[in-house]
């Protein structure tokens, strides 16, 4: 029997000669906002009380993104199955969202962000639709920061919407089965105009995607991190960033 040579470690990859990483800044980061129901229960207070906390921690958010230059922000605020939860607490978090849309609109369009939102808008009351609506219209020309909110959303519901869309080009001989490509595929998702997230943080210590970004997070880096939504501050958000500025990026290639 041949016996095969060792397998030595390249000599370049001993501690001493690696050079520390430093990834430019994310352009796109992406976060699930977790926890607010154990942040109130941990102080007897009704589940709403969470999601109000979790309200003024979007706030802060914002501030640390626009303050550390970060184009992209999208945050995972309704699930599409989120819409299981009792009646009351979905009947709070729409009031929360009706309510938050008409007092923070007027200061994110001063500050230069951009809002879009990603999801079923459609399964919303009318009302909020419409809002909503408004809000990406009043925002269309600003440019300093996109936040995008993800209310209603699902990654599966997400691809397989796109898929439906490919396979009535194809029916209507628009594109043939050849042309389909990640790009023709991208240009159907919800996010068509976005980039890719670079980072996705996930807070409260859980450690899953939960249908977040499905298609899109296929290169990004994960973030977890054992702090509860409504506690999340600049801090978490520029430690976050310093820990993503020190991974190794490969994009299934070899590093440099
Ligand atoms: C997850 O925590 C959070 C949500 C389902 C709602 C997120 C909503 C907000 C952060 C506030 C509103 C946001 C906007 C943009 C107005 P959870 O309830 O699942 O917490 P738990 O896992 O501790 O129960």
């Amino acid at each position: 029997m041949s016996s095969l040579p060792a397998i030595t470690a390249p000599a370049s990859n001993a501690a001493s000669d690696r050079v520390p990483i430093a990834n430019p800044p994310p352009c796109h980061v992406a976060i699930i906002m977790d926890g607010n129901g154990r942040w109130a229960q941990a102080r007897s207070l009704p589940r709403i009380a969470g999601h109000r906390a979790g309200a003024r921690a979007v706030r802060r958010t914002i501030e640390a993104a626009l303050a550390h230059k970060v184009g992209w922000l999208t945050l995972y605020a309704f699930s599409s199955e989120n819409w299981r939860r009792p009646r009351d607490e979905v009947s709070d978090l729409t009031a929360l969202l009706r309510h938050y849309i008409k007092s923070e609109i007027a200061e994110l369009a001063a500050n230069g962000v951009r809002l879009r939102f990603i999801g079923e808008a459609g399964r919303f009351a009318p009302d909020i639709q419409a809002s909503l609506a408004d809000a990406e219209r009043m925002t269309a020309a600003n440019t300093r920061l996109n936040l995008t909110i993800a209310l209603s959303y699902g990654g599966r519901a997400e691809i397989i919407a796109a898929a439906k869309l490919i396979a009535r080009a194809v029916a209507a001989g628009e594109i043939t089965p050849g042309d389909l490509d990640e790009a023709e595929f991208s240009r159907r998702l919800f996010t068509a105009d976005m980039p890719d997230p670079d980072l996705i943080i996930r807070t409260s210590g859980e450690r899953r995607l939960s249908n977040f970004l499905l298609w899109q997070a296929a290169y990004a880096e994960l973030i977890f991190l054992n702090v509860l939504w409504p506690d999340f501050g600049a801090t978490h958000f520029a430690e976050a960033l310093a820990d993503y500025a020190g991974r190794e990026r490969r994009f299934g290639a070899r590093p440099a």
